[in-house]
């Protein structure tokens, strides 16, 4: 198993430049089944998640082609995919795949819509929280699919077709709302998603859904509207920059002190999250191209935060917010309202030299002056890469072990970090 290594102390400095996001190119590799034509995805992350789904939508029967670097790009730019599903081939999502990976659930959705029945494996709990899919059943059966539970197994039929209707979410849900607009743009007749997660991830879906010719109004809204159509045609897309992997890296600038550009970062897709890191002390430019993260010196301030749907503060950087806050003047209360069991990190922050008092849902987090490396074990992914953050601030030497976690969701971490003078290396066995 691979590990990692970092001298800390270094602030870092030099430009970081961000890739599509992971949360993002998921559920459009996944809108590929909607249509037999070739869906064009460009700016896609090179990461150990976005692999795994193309080998389980080549069970379904997409064809995948991955294009050459050209003359002229360099590693930081991302991939183009060219997913094409002319015929799916096979109807089932077995166990083996979603336990894998929890957004491989989200095919459901896509291939009942297109091919009337569609048999897909719960995926289960997870590391930071139990996780059920309630909501997203309860989409489907509001456009008319017949649902059954059985051997672990969601098995939905709909042999004449999906039908609009109103689907009233009950609570905010990125993966439902997901599931509900890949089920609603070949629905006949409207659909309304009421109480619809705003996550950057679920707009940018929604647009690629309109480029293969899908009628939704409201994007970037909790209310979506779609027109159903008979069909989806091929398309070429974008996809977003990661916002999870922008304020990643912001917290890591800041806890070392340093001064990095991150290239191609979009402010508007951070909003509260710049707006904490502000509130401690760190200078965050809004400039031309990317976002500027620098603390001149500036000692950190504590903060009081709250985890929320968009656009709060992200569940997603919540790990590494208390990493920042490890070294800051006085105590940070950061309260997790998204998922029930997502402190993984504090007893490894610990290690490092972290106060950290856990109450229910709440962690005070008591600044201390500095961190000391120590051995520390990475359990999910952003709770790994809060230790990457921790590290890189800590006096000698930290190693990470249990890093395929960080594979999943950051692309080329080590060789970033690097540039901009970060004493990190990956060690593997
Ligand atoms: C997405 O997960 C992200 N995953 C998560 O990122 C992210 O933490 C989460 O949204 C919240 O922003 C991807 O995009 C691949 P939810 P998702 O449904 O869709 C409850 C990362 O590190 N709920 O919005 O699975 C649920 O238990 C990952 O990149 C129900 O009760 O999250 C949770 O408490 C981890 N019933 C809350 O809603 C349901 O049917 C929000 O979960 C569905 C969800």
């Amino acid at each position: 198993m691979d590990r990692i290594c970092i001298v800390g102390g270094e602030p870092l400095k030099g430009t970081i430049p961000i890739s599509g996001a992971k949360n993002a190119a998921l559920p459009l590799m996944i809108a590929s089944l909607l249509t037999s034509e070739t869906l064009t995805l460009h700016g896609m992350p090179r990461l150990a998640d976005v692999t795994l789904l193309g080998r389980i939508l080549g069970n379904h029967g997409v064809d995948i082609t991955i294009a050459g670097k050209r003359a002229g790009q360099s590693t930081s730019d991302g991939q183009t995919f060219k997913l094409t599903a002319a015929e799916i081939v096979d109807t089932t999502a077995p166990y083996e795949m979603v336990a894998r990976m929890r957004a491989s659930f989200w095919v459901l959705a896509p291939i009942l819509a297109r091919c009337g029945e569609a048999r897909v494996s719960l995926p289960g709990g997870c590391a930071i929280g139990t996780r059920p899919v309630d909501l997203h059943l309860l989409a489907l059966e509001a456009l008319g699919a017949d649902i059954e539970l059985e051997g672990g197994y969601v098995i939905a039929k709909a042999p004449k077709g999906l039908t609009g209707n109103r689907i009233p979410l009950g609570m905010v849900s990125v993966g439902a709302t997901h599931n509900a607009l890949m089920a609603a743009v070949l629905a006949k007749g409207e659909t309304v998603i009421e109480n619809a997660a705003r996550e950057p991830e679920v707009g940018d879906l929604a647009t690629c859904l309109t480029e293969m010719g899908a009628k939704i109004e409201g994007i970037g809204t909790s209310t979506l509207h779609i027109q159903g159509v008979p069909s989806l045609h091929a398309a070429e897309h974008d996809v977003l920059p990661d916002r999870i992997e922008t304020g990643t890296y912001a917290m890591a600038a800041a806890i070392t002190g340093g001064d990095v550009f991150l290239k191609g970062a979009r402010p508007e897709l951070l909003q509260e999250a710049l707006v904490t890191l502000r509130t401690t002390g760190v200078d965050v430019l809004e400039e031309e191209g990317g976002i500027r993260v620098t603390r001149n010196g500036h000692g950190l301030d504590a903060v009081t935060v709250e985890t929320q749907p968009f656009p709060g503060f992200p569940t997603d950087l919540q790990a590494q917010l208390m990493a920042l806050m490890c070294t800051a003047q006085g105590v940070s209360e950061v309260r997790e309202t998204i998922f029930e069991n997502r402190f993984m990190h504090v007893q490894e922050l610990a290690r490092l030299g972290a106060r950290i008092d856990l109450k229910g849902d709440t962690a005070l987090v008591h600044g201390v002056p500095g961190l000391r490396g120590a051995q520390v074990m990475a359990t999910d992914l952003r709770a790994s890469v809060s230790l990457i953050i921790a590290g890189l601030a800590a006096q000698g030497e930290t190693t990470i072990g249990r890093v395929y976690h960080l594979d999943r969701g950051f692309d080329r971490l080590e060789e970033k970090l690097r540039k901009c003078g970060a004493q990190i290396e990956r060690y593997s066995g």
